[in-house]
Formats: C-alpha cells, sequence, structure tokens
C-alpha cells in the first residue's frame, strides 16, 4: 500500500498531462493554472453521478432493499452539471465520466450528455453503466455525443450474474453491449469486481469474452465502499493472481504501466482482439498518479473515492456564485487533497457514504 508520506511535494504546479495539451482557459481567452494539488498531481479527469438510484442491487455495492434515496430537489439538474462542467474544463478537465448509481435510470441523460458535448468537442465524454438499459439508449446515447461506454458485469454465468447482482439480466446486460459496439460506443470497457469464493474463477472466461467480443475487460480489486459492509481483506483476490491466471492460458503482452490511468493493460501475445486491465485499488495502489475527482449527484466535490470529507459546490451554485468563485471552492479543496487511501493501514477508516452515492 502507499504510505502517505511518499508522494512528494512539489512547489510550482505540475505540466497537465496526456492529451491536455492546450492550457486551461476562462471564457475571455486568459489562460487559468490547471488544478494541481499539493502533491503536484493535476486533476484532468471528472466522475459526475448524476444520480443515486439504481435498477441493480450488486451485493458488494447496496442493499436488496436499495438506500435512502436523495430526493429530486436535492439532485443537480442538467443546467447545474453542466455549469459545473463547464467551469471545470476551463480549469483544465478533459476527461469526464457520467456515472451513478446506475447512470441510465435518469431520463434527461441523453440531454446531459449533449449539453457537455457541447462545452468542447475535444472532451473524452464516458459513462459507466450496469447496461441493462443500452438495448434503447445506446443510440441515442451516441447520437447525443457520448464517446464510449463501461459497462459493469461480473460473471458470464447466469445464475453466479443474478446472485450477484439480485437481477436476473445477463442476456440483457450482454445484449446492451452489443447495442453500444453497433452504436460505436468504442472502446468498450468491461468492468468486472471479483470478489474471493464468488466469481474469482471466471478471470480466463472473461478474457475470452475480451478475446471475442473485442472489448477490454478491467478486472477491479474488490473495496470497502459497500453499503452493507461485508467487506473483508480476505475476500481481495490480488490482480497479479488473476494476470497470471490468464497469461497462462492466453499469454499476454504489455500495453501501458499505470500512468494516470489505474488500470495496468495487456493485449494478447498471438494478436487475438480486446485487451485485459487491472484494477488493483488495495494490493497496488495507484493514487500516487491519481487525477481524478468526481461530483456527487447531490452536487458535493470529493477528492478520492475514500474522502472522509465532501465540498459543497450546491450550495454556491444555487446562491449566485460566478464561475471564479466556483472555480475557488473547487482548486481549494483539490489542494487539500490527501496522498491516499490507506486501506491496509490499521487506523484505515471507511467513508461514510458507500460506492452508488459517491459515484464510482
Ligand atoms: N469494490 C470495487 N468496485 C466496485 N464497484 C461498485 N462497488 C464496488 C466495490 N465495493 C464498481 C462497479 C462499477 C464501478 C463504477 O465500480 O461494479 O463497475
Ligand atoms: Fe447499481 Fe452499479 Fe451499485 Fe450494481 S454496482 S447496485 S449496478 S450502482
Amino acid at each position: 500500500m502507499l504510505p502517505a508520506g511518499r508522494l512528494v511535494r512539489q512547489g510550482a504546479p505540475a505540466a497537465v498531462p496526456g492529451k491536455a495539451e492546450c492550457p486551461p482557459m476562462w471564457n475571455d481567452g486568459s489562460v487559468r493554472d490547471p488544478l494541481v494539488d499539493r502533491f503536484g498531481r493535476v486533476a484532468t479527469d471528472l466522475r459526475v453521478s448524476v444520480i443515486d438510484r439504481c435498477n441493480f442491487r450488486c451485493t458488494y455495492c447496496m442493499p436488496a432493499e436499495g438506500l435512502p434515496w436523495l430526493d429530486r430537489e436535492e439532485i443537480l439538474t442538467a443546467d447545474e452539471i453542466e455549469r459545473l462542467v463547464r467551469t471545470l474544463v476551463a480549469s483544465g478537465i478533459r476527461e469526464v465520466k457520467l456515472t451513478g448509481g446506475e447512470p441510465t435510470v435518469r431520463p434527461d441523460l441523453p440531454d446531459i450528455v449533449a449539453r457537455l458535448r457541447g462545452i468542447d468537442d475535444a472532451l473524452e465524454l464516458s459513462l459507466t453503466t450496469n447496461g441493462y438499459l443500452l438495448d434503447r439508449l445506446a443510440g441515442p446515447l451516441a447520437e447525443a455525443g457520448l464517446d464510449r461506454v463501461t459497462i459493469s458485469c461480473d460473471s458470464l454465468l447466469r445464475h453466479r450474474f443474478a446472485e450477484m447482482t439480485r437481477r436476473d439480466a445477463l442476456g440483457r446486460v450482454l445484449s446492451g453491449l452489443r447495442s453500444a459496439a453497433t452504436a460505436g460506443l468504442r472502446p468498450i470497457k468491461v468492468n468486472c469486481v471479483v470478489i474471493g469464493g464468488t466469481n474469482d474463477d471466471e478471470a480466463v472466461g472473461f478474457a475470452g469474452l475480451a478475446r471475442e467480443a473485442d472489448v477490454e475487460v478491467r478486472f477491479i480489486e474488490y473495496m470497502p465502499l459497500d453499503a452493507e459492509r461485508r467487506w473483508e481483506r480476505d475476500k481481495v483476490v490480488p490482480s497479479a493472481v488473476l494476470r497470471d491466471r490468464i497469461n497462462a492460458v492466453h499469454p499476454l503482452a504489455t500495453v501501458n504501466g499505470h500512468g494516470p490511468q489505474p488500470a495496468t493493460t495487456f493485449r494478447f501475445a498471438d494478436g487475438a482482439p480486446g485487451r485485459v486491465g487491472f484494477i488493483a485499488s488495495v494490493t497496488e495502489p495507484f493514487c500516487e498518479t491519481c487525477n481524478r475527482i468526481r461530483i456527487t449527484a447531490d452536487g458535493q466535490l470529493r477528492t478520492c473515492l475514500f474522502s472522509l470529507d465532501e465540498t459543497d459546490l450546491r450550495t454556491p451554485l444555487r446562491s449566485g456564485a460566478t464561475d471564479e468563485d466556483l472555480d475557488a471552492v473547487v482548486r481549494e479543496a483539490v489542494g487539500e487533497k490527501w496522498a491516499g487511501h490507506r486501506i491496509d493501514h490499521p487506523d484505515f477508516v471507511r467513508p461514510g457514504r458507500s460506492m452508488s452515492m459517491i459515484g464510482g
């Protein structure tokens, strides 16, 4: 795990990495400093949760009866989301992922996508979804300007899928995946949360899906973010174990190391299509290169999945704050971002809100 002190403090803002070559700008064309924290990490990737509700009940995420949902008026409107994202894009955000809950249960999702696409053609716009509603939404979302989707799927066995999500919906999710491919929402990623003793025997099966469907399957280590607090360290299957299992059947060739992306990605050495990626959030944390910030459905800024505090953006947004005011609030919160989570540390404290309320 990453000890808190390992990051190097830097005085000057770091260069914005990757595709963020043009500097952040105000509407009048003047240049803004990037959103940099005290360790020199630059926030370029924003996750926006558009709703806390979900039509699934994954056991590692929420209880069968659901959670106390936010009231409609607590949730940011499409206008408010657009306003916040526009301000943050001017401060250097280059990639926006819409999440939930389950974002496709929000009826105005295509409108939100169209508004965000209108901010900047170069903005990379993606969606994390359970795929259940993609059959009918993939086309409208692609038309609205969405670039690509990440679909969650934790088992390729119908009964196990039903147990893990509490919905008998594997067929429909796989058909949603095909609809996304047809609509051009590529490259498609498939997120598979691996839980020891539940689905860790499916790594090779999922590698087969990657090869057949030409998708990137990303194995995610189980994190202590489930609402029912059932997470146990013993149920975390190290990514390295899964990688070795796949490599023994389908030899892998490295595509990248971490960089700012959390997944270490491999292609297949025999030239087959598809990729596999490993998000080793627990056993090999990538906090050191984290370029992410998050906004919850009720407009709270979180600088880490595991943050214990949040910064309220909704109140200033609803009480007449200017873009400069909002930028200042975000900048201060990002500046304070901590070095990283300490899941393996005895003093680790779980955040009060679970995954569906934070936005993955
Ligand atoms: N641990 C790891 N990943 C999780 N997700 C939801 N809950 C957890 C958890 N406790 C995943 C979802 C989705 C992504 C946003 O986060 O499966 O793919
Ligand atoms: Fe819904 Fe995603 Fe949570 Fe499953 S993991 S219950 S699909 S929000």
